[in-house]
Parts: structure tokens; C-alpha cells; sequence
């Protein structure tokens, strides 16, 4: 079980954080104000499914790790830290905060700098998250090896 809800809860984190990166890059380049509003507003709810799947790549990962030792899984176990770290610490915050000033149409240099913030956040996780993917398959040699 926990070999197939690991790699699947990984393949949803990652399609999750993408889809909000890209949603909010294409509406701030191109949308209207409401636009921007509504993806804002969006993004919060999605974290109800973001952040579960996010516990569950952990403890399925921890889980398939217990006879395990290795380069690939201590440096996979890093990450993870990280990513966790940067989602509730930078991410989650960064979401609630521009999604409350966008609701109020406040789209001030301070919104821009947290919107920044909040895409070079998700930017690092994106990358994170691919990297444990790909060193995933190697542990189960589905990826050629260095
Ligand atoms: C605490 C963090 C993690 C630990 C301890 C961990 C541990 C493991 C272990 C031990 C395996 C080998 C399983 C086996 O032998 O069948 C594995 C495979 C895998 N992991 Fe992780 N992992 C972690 C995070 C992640 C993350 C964040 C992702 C992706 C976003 C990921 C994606 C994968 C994939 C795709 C496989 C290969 C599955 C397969 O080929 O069947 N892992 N992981």
C-alpha cells in the first residue's frame, strides 16, 4: 500500500504546487484585477489537499524507509525538511496573506514583493519535490543511476 500511496502522493503534491505557480503567473501577466482575486482566493482551499498529501509522501517515505540506508535516502530525508519547512513557513503564510490584500484589491509594491516571495518559494519546492521524484526511481532503479 504504502509503495503505491508514496509515488502517487508525490505525482499530486507536485501537479499541485505546478498548477498553482502557473495559475498565478498567467493571471498576473494577463488577467484582470478579479482575476487575480479569484486565483488568490483560490489557492488557500487547495491547500486542503496540498498539505495531507504532503504528510502522506512523509510518513509512506519514512515508512518504506525503515530497512533502508543510503546517499539517496539521507539526502532525500533533507529535502523533505526543507520542503516542509518552506511550505509552512513561507508558502502557507505568503498564500493567506496575498489572497486576504487581493480580496481587498490592495495590489501594492509590497503585494508584488510578497508575490515574488511566494514564486521563488514554490519555485524551490517544485525543484525539491522533482529531485526526490527522480531519486525515487533510482532507489527502485526505474532511473538510470549517476
Ligand atoms: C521523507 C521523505 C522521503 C522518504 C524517506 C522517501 C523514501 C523512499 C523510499 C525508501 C523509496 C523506495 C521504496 C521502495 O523500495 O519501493 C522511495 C521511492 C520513491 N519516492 Fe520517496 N521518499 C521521500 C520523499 C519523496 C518525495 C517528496 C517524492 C516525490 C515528490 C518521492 C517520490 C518517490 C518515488 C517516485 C519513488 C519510486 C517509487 C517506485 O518506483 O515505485 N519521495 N522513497
Amino acid at each position: 500500500m504504502f509503495r503505491l500511496v508514496h509515488p502517487l502522493a508525490g505525482l499530486l503534491a507536485l501537479a499541485i504546487i505546478c498548477l498553482f505557480w502557473t495559475a498565478t503567473v498567467t493571471v498576473e501577466l494577463l488577467g484582470t484585477s478579479a482575476q487575480v482575486a479569484a486565483v488568490k482566493g483560490a489557492i488557500p482551499w487547495g491547500f486542503l489537499i496540498l498539505i495531507p498529501a504532503l504528510i502522506a509522501i512523509g510518513g509512506s517515505g519514512e515508512r518504506l524507509a525503515r530497512d533502508r540506508r543510503g546517499r539517496l535516502l539521507s539526502t532525500k530525508q533533507r529535502r523533505m525538511k526543507v520542503i516542509a519547512a518552506n511550505g509552512l513557513l513561507v508558502l502557507v503564510p505568503c498564500a493567506l496573506w496575498l489572497a486576504a490584500s487581493a480580496a481587498q484589491a490592495r495590489f501594492d509594491s509590497l503585494f508584488v514583493a510578497v508575490q515574488g516571495l511566494e514564486l521563488l518559494a514554490g519555485g524551490l519546492n517544485i525543484a525539491l519535490l522533482s529531485l526526490n521524484f527522480r531519486d525515487g526511481l533510482r532507489m527502485t532503479r526505474r532511473w538510470p543511476a549517476k
